[in-house]
């Protein structure tokens, strides 16, 4: 059976730091942001918004522009690595404001949970649903996974310049006017790792950026290796003399931290890809140098980067490789329009992947590219750490839903933060009751209840 994403919504907080002002605080060339991190703004959240009201949003958003009612709903999924609760699942915290719109007890058929780890675990939340609908269990109705985070690192960290926040829902069914996935190629990696974590308790995580950068790579190339031998394998690809999978992938849409790790990963898998290949030796010429390998090809990663020699080398052999004409054809017509978004928002964790997938969307259109009948690689990852790769079909009918994208509108009229009032919002120094923005039909968060019995609660409204 037939099943994928049938459309999208994406809600995104209204203001934003600048990516010029942080490097001017911090004392850092806006450059190496602007261009070797790939960020010119990052959404921040106002006071009264968390993970649980920018779902909400996000759900409200695909629900009306669907014409949807609860009722047409069998599955609500949040997929989150910016849990509050350690017990009480997000999606219960968006049913609740979800029915201050659709009535009390409206949801109440309805199943689902919150899944966690760490950006891929919206990526698990959509095939498990995916394969709910292919097993035949939904009975017509409809699956949503929202994909909500907020990014946040600390104050003057490196991570710092990589932070953002949003939400966006994916609604699914067996007739998806957008994505059908291919059946039977996802593919998974998995290890116990520690590149980026967050203890109980704590409000930024623990991040080995480096460390982060290479396990990212690594898991992903494992996961990838297992669905190339699955299409492979089962026909779905056929891959001729001289050519690689990747030959036969239009889009890539991958996890993206920020965009430019968009771009590592793509050199990454094509190094891998290409080394066999007679076009290797024109590309080697090329670039002039011979591939560097570590002193211990079998080591730990963090051997790998205690060889500074070979990481030097590696360094100037990628950037030379990017620098190809052969690269760069690539780059701009499968990987460089599912960046554009992630420039003007920053990281959403979970919903970075899928922010990936609507700019692509969006722009490929725009760009008048028919894309009907392309396939779309996703490279999914989550720190500590998992990878899932896997691929689907653009359909027919996706003009309908894609032709009215436009993530500007959608995200409203943007307002700028003062580094005085992010440094505030950002060390909570701001209570609920002092947002900056006035809230225009979106719910947001108007009370944590203190009282012992009660502590933890949450109050939402809806602001017409
Ligand atoms: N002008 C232009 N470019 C410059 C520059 C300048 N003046 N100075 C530096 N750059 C370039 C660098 O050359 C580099 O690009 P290349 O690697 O292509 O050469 C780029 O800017 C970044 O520089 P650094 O690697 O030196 O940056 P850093 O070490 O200070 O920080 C980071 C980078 C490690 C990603 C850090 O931002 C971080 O810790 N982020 C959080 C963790 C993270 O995002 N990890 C990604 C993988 S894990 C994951 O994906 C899960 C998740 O969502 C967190």
């Amino acid at each position: 059976m037939v099943a994928g994403i049938d459309d999208m919504a994406v809600y995104i907080p209204r203001l934003y730091v600048a990516a010029s002002d942080l490097a001017k605080a911090r004392g850092i060339d806006p450059a190496k942001l602007e261009k070797g991190l790939g960020i010119s703004k990052m959404a921040i959240v106002d006071t009264n918004q968390d993970p649980a009201c920018l779902a909400a949003n996000a759900c409200l958003k695909i629900m009306q522009k669907n014409k949807l009612s609860p009722e047409d709903i069998g599955r609500l999924y949040v997929s989150t690595e910016s849990a509050f609760d350690e017990s009480k699942a997000m999606n219960s915290y968006v049913i609740g404001m979800l029915e201050q719109i659709y009535g009390s007890g409206s949801f109440e058929h309805c199943g689902g949970i919150e899944t966690k780890f760490a950006c891929v675990s919206g990526s698990y939340a959509l095939y498990d649903n995916t394969n709910w609908i292919r097993a035949g269990e939904a009975e017509g109705k409809y699956a949503i996974v929202v994909v909500s985070d907020i990014a946040k690192y600390d104050l003057g960290s490196s991570g710092e310049a990589t932070q953002g926040a949003g939400a966006i829902s994916m609604l699914l069914n067996d007739s998806p006017r957008l994505l059908a996935f291919d059946p039977k190629v996802t593919s998974t990696s998995i290890k116990d790792d520690y590149d980026f974590y967050r203890p109980f308790g704590k409000e930024t995580p623990i991040v080995h950026g480096q460390y982060s950068n290479l396990l990212y790579f690594i898991q992903i190339r494992k996961a990838f290796e297992a669905w190339k031998k699955k299409v492979i394998s089962s026909g779905l690809i056929e891959v001729g003399e001289d050519e690689t999978v990747l030959d036969h992938i239009d889009y890539l849409n991958m996890h993206l931290p920020y965009s430019t790790m968009g771009k590592k990963a793509l050199a990454y898998l094509l190094r891998h890809e290409w080394r066999c290949l007679p076009r290797w030796q024109t590309l080697i010429d090329k670039i002039g140098l011979t591939e560097p390998y570590p002193k211990d090809p079998r080591g730990t990663i963090e051997s790998l980067l205690n060889d500074r020699e070979f990481m030097e080398k590696d360094h100037e052999f990628t950037k030379r490789f990017t620098q190809t004409e052969e690269f760069q054809e690539l780059y701009e017509s499968k990987l460089a329009s599912s960046l554009i978004a992630s420039k003007a928002i920053g990281n959403l964790y979970t919903a970075s992947l899928y922010l990936g997938f609507r700019s692509c969307l969006e722009f490929e259109f725009q760009n008048g590219v028919d894309l009907a009948g392309k396939r779309i690689g996703f490279g999914s990852y989550g720190s500590g750490a998992s990878a899932m790769v896997f691929s689907g079909v653009i359909q027919p009918e996706y003009k309908a839903v894609v032709k009215d994208m436009n993530i500007e509108t959608e995200i409203g009229t943007r307002e700028k933060l003062s580094f005085e009032n992010y440094e505030m919002i950002h060390e909570n120094k701001l209570s609920l009751d002092q947002a900056l923005l006035t809230p225009k039909k979106e719910f947001v968060l108007v009370r944590i209840e203190t009282k012992p019995e009660t502590r933890g609660e949450r109050r939402y409204i809806f602001n017409e």
